[in-house]
Formats: C-alpha cells, structure tokens, sequence
C-alpha cells in the first residue's frame, strides 16, 4: 500500500515537503488487497464533560485506527485528551459521541454485562500511579494469579502462567515480594504482568512511565515492547513523554482532543550494511478529507482564516490567502498613515 493512499477512515501524507514520494513504512501493512478489521477503531470520537453549566470538549471528533499486534503510543501535550480516550477504550467512560469499536466490541451501545465481560476478557490496563494497579497486601506472584483465578483457569495452569509473565517482565525475583518491596519499575514492570494475565486482545496504558526516573522508563517501555513482540496483544500507550517515540513504530500525536500527526519509525539498512532509524512524521486525513497543519507551519508562513489550494499529479500546494494580505497591509499602512 503507498503511504499517502486513504485507507479506510484516514489516511497519512507527508511533512516537511518537499521531501519527495513519501517512504513504504505505512502502518500495518496488511499485504495488496487484504483487509485487516482493527483491534481498536475510533470515528469522529467526541467526549463532552458538563461541570456547573460549563462544557469542556476533551475530544473533538477524534479518528484512530490501531491494527491488530500494532504497538502505538499517542503522545500529546497536558488537557489534550489523551486519558479522556484511554477511559473510554477501557469501559469506564462512555462517549458523547461518535464511534469506538475495540475488538468487535461497540463501546457506545454495549451494556452491563457486556461491559463487565469486555472488561475482563478483552482488554487489560496499566494506569500512571503504580498503586493503581497492584493489590499492596499481595504478593507480586499473588497479584498476578488474581485476574486468572477471575478467568477460571485451573490451579497449575495459574502456577505456570505466572511464573512465565514474571520471568518475561524479569520481576522474577519479585515473585515473593509485596509493591511496597519493590522499585517504581519494578512495580509497573509487574503490573504489566497483571494487565496481560487474562490473555487480552488489547493491552492500555495511561502513562505507565509517568512517576518513573528517565532510565527506568526505558525499562517499562522496552518491557512493553517485549510483552508486544512476545504475546501480540495489540498495545496502546498514551503519554505526554515525546521519547516513547523511540520505542514504538507508530506515534500519534494528540492536540486538542484530535490525532493530528503521525511519526513511523522503520529500520533502513544502509550501504556499509549498518541499520540506521528513520523517523518520518506526517499529518493524519480524516475520512472527509480533513488535516491539521503543524502550528509551526501555520507560523511561519502567517497562514490565517482560509488558504489557497492547488491539485497538482502528486501533491496538493496550501499558500497564504494573497489578497487577505494584501488587504491586512494596505490596512497596516492606512493605521500608520493616521498615526502621522
Ligand atoms: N471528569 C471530568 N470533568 C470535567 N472535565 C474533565 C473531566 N475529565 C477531563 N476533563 C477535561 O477534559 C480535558 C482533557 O482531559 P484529559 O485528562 O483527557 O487530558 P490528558 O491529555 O490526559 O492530560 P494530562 O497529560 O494532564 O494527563 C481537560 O480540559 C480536562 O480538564
Ligand atoms: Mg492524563
């Protein structure tokens, strides 16, 4: 699939132009004419919250698509609704409007019971502060056994699978210890062991790194990327930490309750045979042909109120409204005209 094809509900094109055709790194390549249903499916998402008559749009018709396996981080600045979209993927919040589909769950309509068992078989959690997630009085082998016992699974199915999720997060010298007893990292590294027990189709994390020191989020994050890579739970990550970045193919950046950019990372193997990364951002298509520009090139060409457009064979032009500044000049100049 060429990278600035749409695909079904968005599509991505390139930034920093003119940098050429765009690259092949599109996001789960799904092989020529095969269609992948993905894991997690938000359409023109909007949550409104009402306090004391005052309405706050924390997410403003928000589109993403995440494919099955995909590990993507959504990065964004502090208000910009990056929890506000991970409450609702989780089933505790409902959205105002819009649609959310994860793993063929339609969060919008789902009721009780359907909740209850989304909640537990299909998707798993891991929250910013590290006591969220673990039970304090239990043991890190004891806090994973929890959600499999809650599945039904037998005695020394338990046993076995907790002894493999610690050893895979490498807390497996944390087994007998209790949260208190254990580092930040270790703490989250263990809570990821929780989050993906059950064997859930998809894995969220809310700033998971949020109260860990710099190396330490490494850690978290590389451990995730390993659960991603080990078990093929579909994983989403939302934080305000741009770095994620370096651990995640796919990020997508979130401003003001909107994806507005993406970045793909991919391996290139240079001539001198050495890998090298390569980091392409590009701005995100909405089904009805709608896109954000970067602020910065919003700035740097004083882009205001309405742009020219112009279709060329492989890529549109966007230049500033000429006679609207024309029109602002001759007004500046008439000011300082009456000022003298
Ligand atoms: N329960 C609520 N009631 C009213 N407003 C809310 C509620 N939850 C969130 N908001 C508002 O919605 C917007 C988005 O909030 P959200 O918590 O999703 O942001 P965030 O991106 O997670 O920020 P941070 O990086 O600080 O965690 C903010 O303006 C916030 O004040
Ligand atoms: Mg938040």
């Amino acid at each position: 699939m060429r990278q600035d094809e749409v695909r079904d509900d968005m599509a991505t094109t390139t930034r920093g132009m003119p940098r050429g055709v765009p690259g092949d790194a599109a996001p789960a390549e799904a092989g020529a004419g095969v269609v992948t249903t993905p894991d997690i499916l938000c359409q023109d998402l909007v949550r409104i919250f009402s306090t004391d008559g005052v309405e706050v749009q924390a997410l403003q018709g928000l589109n993403l698509r995440i494919d099955p396996g995909e590990l993507v981080a959504v990065v964004g600045a502090s208000g910009s609704g990056k929890s506000t979209l991970l409450t609702i993927l989780s089933g505790l919040d409902r959205p105002t409007g819009g649609s959310a589909v994860v793993a063929g769950t339609d969060l919008l309509t789902m009721g009780r019971r359907e909740r209850l068992r989304y909640q537990r078989y299909t998707v798993g959690f891991v929250w910013q502060q590290t006591s969220r997630n673990l039970l304090p009085y239990l043991t890190a082998a004891e806090n994973v056994a929890v959600p499999l016992a809650i599945t039904g699974r037998s005695r020394s199915h338990r046993a076995a699978r907790v002894n493999e999720l610690l050893e895979l997060l490498a807390v497996g010298h944390c087994r007998d210890r209790r949260p208190d007893e254990m580092s930040g990292g270790e703490q989250q590294r263990t809570a990821l062991a929780v989050a993906v027990a059950g064997s859930p189709r998809v894995l969220l994390a809310d700033e998971p790194t949020g109260e860990l020191d710099e190396a330490t989020s490494v850690e978290v994050l590389e451990a995730m990327r390993g659960v991603n890579a080990e078990l093929g739970v579909t994983t989403l990550i939302v934080t305000h930490d741009p770095t994620v970045s370096e651990h995640v193919r796919r990020t997508v950046q979130i401003r003001d309750g909107r994806t507005s950019t993406e970045t793909l990372r991919r391996t290139e193997v240079d001539e001198h045979g050495a890998e090298q990364h390569v980091a392409e951002e590009f701005a995100v298509v909405d089904r009805v042909g709608r896109l954000q520009l970067p602020p910065d090139f919003v700035a740097s060409l004083d882009l205001r109120d309405r742009v020219r457009l112009a279709l060329e064979t492989d890529h549109v032009g966007v230049w500033p409204d000429a006679t609207a500044d024309r029109r602002r000049a001759e007004q500046r100049d008439e000011t300082n005209g009456d000022d003298r």
